[in-house]
């Protein structure tokens, strides 16, 4: 199956590292042009686009607080004149925070909502007027399953993700007639080599009926579906990709 991803310019956040740099490298190998961003993490992004460059495809690397509107709104600037018009935003960029809602000090819930929920409308005001005027555009937007099952651990990601789910199926219906989708990537624990003690793997493992975590590849598939025209008719939706660990219906 041809992706056909050649020349589409393509932003992956949160890709200096972790499932995002796999994700930017995949769309890469497929013959996307690739708009890097990070946050902080530098040296990381300075190391991938190496990697993404060795694919012969084009390369920019933006730096931006997803949380702040005129930092994403710049590096639609630089990713403008570097690549022309960003075909597909994948956002990948997260801030999460695991404990207890009691655990939270007053207002310390505030960062992980302006990343996780305004970050993501921050993207789609910016880069998707561009999208319209041009008839075509991806919007992938990848959280937590907690988004849809809550986690009491994960009260306030999960709660800010949960808004974008709604926002993003609200969103497709204004967009889909300029041929614009918005989708929802919902993950189960992904095994990036974190090192869980055996106990608690073996608990894991339990709740999920494919029998293992999911791998980094897992999540690789149904991006790269999602930004081919292969998902065309495909928007407002949220897919879990979580080895069955909920299955709602
Ligand atoms: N790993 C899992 O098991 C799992 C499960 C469910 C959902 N997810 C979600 O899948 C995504 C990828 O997971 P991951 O574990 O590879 O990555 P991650 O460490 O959770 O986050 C990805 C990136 O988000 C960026 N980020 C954080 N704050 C930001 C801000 N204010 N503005 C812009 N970017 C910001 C960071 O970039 P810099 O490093 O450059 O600062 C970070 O590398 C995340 O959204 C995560 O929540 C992961």
């Amino acid at each position: 199956m041809d992706l056909n991803l050649k020349g589409k310019n393509v932003l992956i956040t949160g890709a200096a590292k972790g499932i995002g740099k796999e994700i930017a490298l995949a769309a890469a190998r497929a013959g996307a042009n690739i708009a890097l961003h990070y946050h902080e993490s530098q040296k990381e992004a300075a190391e991938t686009a190496e990697n993404i460059k060795k694919c012969g495809v084009k390369l920019v690397l933006v730096q931006a607080d997803l949380s702040r509107l005129e930092e994403v709104q710049e590096m639609k600037v630089v990713t403008k004149r570097e690549l022309g018009i960003i075909d597909g935003v994948i956002n990948n960029a997260g801030w999460t925070q695991f404990k207890s809602f009691f655990k939270y000090e007053p207002g310390e819930w505030k960062k992980e909502m302006e990343v996780c929920f305004y970050g993501v409308l921050h993207l789609a005001h910016t880069f998707m007027p561009d999208m319209m005027d041009n008839n075509q555009g991806k919007f992938i937007n990848i959280v937590g399953d907690s988004a849809r099952t809550g986690d009491k651990n994960l009260i306030i990601s999960g709660a800010a993700r949960s808004g974008t789910i709604s926002f993003l199926k609200s969103l497709s219906q204004e967009v889909g007639k300029s041929h614009v989708q918005c989708n929802t990537i919902s993950l189960g624990l992904i095994d990036q080599g974190q090192s869980f003690d055996t106990v608690m793997l073996e608990k894991l493992i339990k709740q999920y009926p494919m029998g293992r975590l999911g791998k980094v590849d897992d999540v690789i598939g149904i991006t790269l579906f999602l930004l081919s025209n292969w998902s065309d008719w495909i928007t407002g939706q949220v897919i879990p990709v979580n080895g069955g660990h909920s299955m709602i219906g």
